[in-house]
């Protein structure tokens, strides 16, 4: 039997009070939409359809067209009519269809597995999956006969007191087969909303003897439907807990794991120690045996094995090889590479640079747009000089250089291989290998002219 998946996400969210449309939110640096895709391609479909409305751009450009296929929902005009909108889409699709709200994303796929299972097995044409929930007043109630088969779901506007009462809830996950689509056309519009509801489907097929069951099998955390800024940060919270635990199993150490984030796609080596206050953001990766240290913020970039990583450093779009350290206070901006056992120590930026194996900037440097090879000392207070206020300048520095402290490079400049840079120099011109470079004023030195100053003021005070 074959699987297509639609998921809903045309709404308008305005009880999020936000101009960002609500399934573009992030909970744990993911999109809500890219959260439910992943679980819906976690079902291997056929195809995913993602009903989008008048953002349907920004939707395109957030989640790529490479694995799905978007239907435009012009207007907001109801869930059931969201559904209506996919339908082109799967004119030629045959077997079961499962629709996810694209305001659900703790939804994961061992739940939605379990259920397609016993929709499959049940023979259905339709399937709800429900759970009980002790705040059931955001969703819609699951409405039972005496015989405890499923009549309808009523939302919580519609519903009178004894429904009301009701806990088993709809989480908005549908099976439905591709025949009794039609079914969406006999959907009337909701006054009450002015909207096509899609739980208006299941009273239908029941109406029509159609064989549908609900399976109250959800949990409330994984089926929370997100309509409000408190809701996004409920679920993030909860989505927190389940990445930090899923690395705790793994082998990763917290020191204060309630204080550190962990985007979604981050992944963590065994052995690695996370102290307070650590925010891994992206698609970020680090070896094992690693240890970041307090206050660090590393995004999108991968860190070898047995790295240090010293307090309150930032390191972006940036890599860092095996049993390298970086910081305290360092600022690893994009496109730069620090090489194998290499150190970047505190007070130090690098943009675009590309730190050779072993080689070391202690301390108090920026180096932009340079390469720096293998074994290479760069004194404190190095600084490249790669911008001459219209364009960019590399500075190529090779391995076994020195370069002595407070010294600036004008780039376009190269030092040769194993040469030294006389600490203090301005380098402007390209210094062969093994040469020594100095470029700064020479020393004079005036003797016994503090002492004469000194008898010449206390001269004057006299007289005076
Ligand atoms: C819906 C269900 C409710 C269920 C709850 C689970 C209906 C009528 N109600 O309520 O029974 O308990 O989800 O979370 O379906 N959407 C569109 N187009 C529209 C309207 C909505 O694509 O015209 C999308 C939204 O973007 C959202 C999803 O459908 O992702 C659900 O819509 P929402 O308005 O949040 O429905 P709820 O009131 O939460
Ligand atoms: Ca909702």
């Amino acid at each position: 039997m074959k699987t297509a998946c639609v998921i809903l996400a045309a709404g308008l969210g305005k009880r999020m009070n936000s101009s960002v449309p609500k399934v573009l939110h992030r909970i744990c640096g993911i999109t809500m939409i890219r959260s439910v895709i992943d679980t819906a391609q976690k079902l291997n479909p056929e195809k995913i359809v993602v009903v989008a409305g008048k953002h349907i751009e920004l939707m395109k450009d957030s989640i790529g067209s490479k694995d799905v296929t978007f239907a435009l929902q012009e207007e907001p005009k109801g869930t059931g009519h969201a559904v209506s909108c996919a339908r082109d889409a799967l004119s030629r699709f045959k077997g079961d269809i499962v629709i996810l709200n694209g305001d659900t994303p703790l939804v994961g796929p061992v739940t939605i597995k379990k259920f397609l299972r016993l929709h499959r097995k049940d023979g259905n044409v339709l399937s709800v999956l429900s759970f009980a929930a002790d705040k059931p007043d955001n969703y819609g109630r699951v409405i039972r006969n005496g015989s405890g088969c499923l009549v309808s779901v009523v939302e919580d506007k519609d519903a009178g007191p004894a429904q009301k009462a009701i806990r088993e809830v709809n989480s908005g996950v549908y099976a439905i087969k591709s025949d009794i689509l039609y079914l969406l056309d006999a959907i009337k519009i909701n006054r009450s909303k002015n909207e096509y509801y899609l739980t208006d489907i299941v009273a239908e097929a029941f109406a029509r003897g159609l064989r549908t069951a609900a399976y109250c099998i959800g949990t409330e955390e994984e089926f929370m439907g997100i309509n409000t800024k408190e809701e996004l940060h409920t679920a993030s919270c909860l989505m927190k807990k389940r990445v930090i635990h899923t690395w705790i199993d793994k082998g990763v150490n917290f020191l204060d794991a309630d204080s550190v984030s962990i985007d979604a796609d981050v992944a963590i080596g065994k052995d690695t120690t996370i102290y307070p206050n650590v925010h891994l953001e992206g698609r970020t990766r680090i070896g094992d045996g690693a240890t970041i240290y307090p206050n660090v913020r590393i995004r999108n970039s991968i860190v070898g094995s047995g790295v240090a990583v010293k307090d309150s450093t930032v390191i972006e779009d940036s890599r860092v090889g095996d049993r390298a350290s970086v910081g305290p206070f360092a600022h690893i901006r994009p496109g730069s590479e620090i090489g194998v056992d290499a150190r970047v120590g505190n007070f130090v930026e690098l943009k675009k640079a590309v730190i050779g194996k072993g080689s070391k900037a202690s301390h108090l440097s920026y180096l932009g747009d340079a390469k720096i090879g293998k074994g290479v000392n760069i004194g404190a207070g190095t600084i490249t000089c790669n911008y001459d206020g219209v364009k960019k300048h590399l500075t190529i520095i090779a391995d076994g250089v020195f370069v002595g402290s407070d010294s600036q490079l004008v780039a376009p400049v190269r030092v040769g291989k194993g040469a030294y840079i006389g600490a203090g120099s301005t380098i402007t011109k390209d210094v062969p290998p093994w040469a020594l470079a100095i470029g700064r004023a020479e020393q004079k030195t005036i003797r016994d002219w503090a002492r004469k100053r000194k008898l010449r003021v206390r001269g004057q005070k006299s007289k005076g």
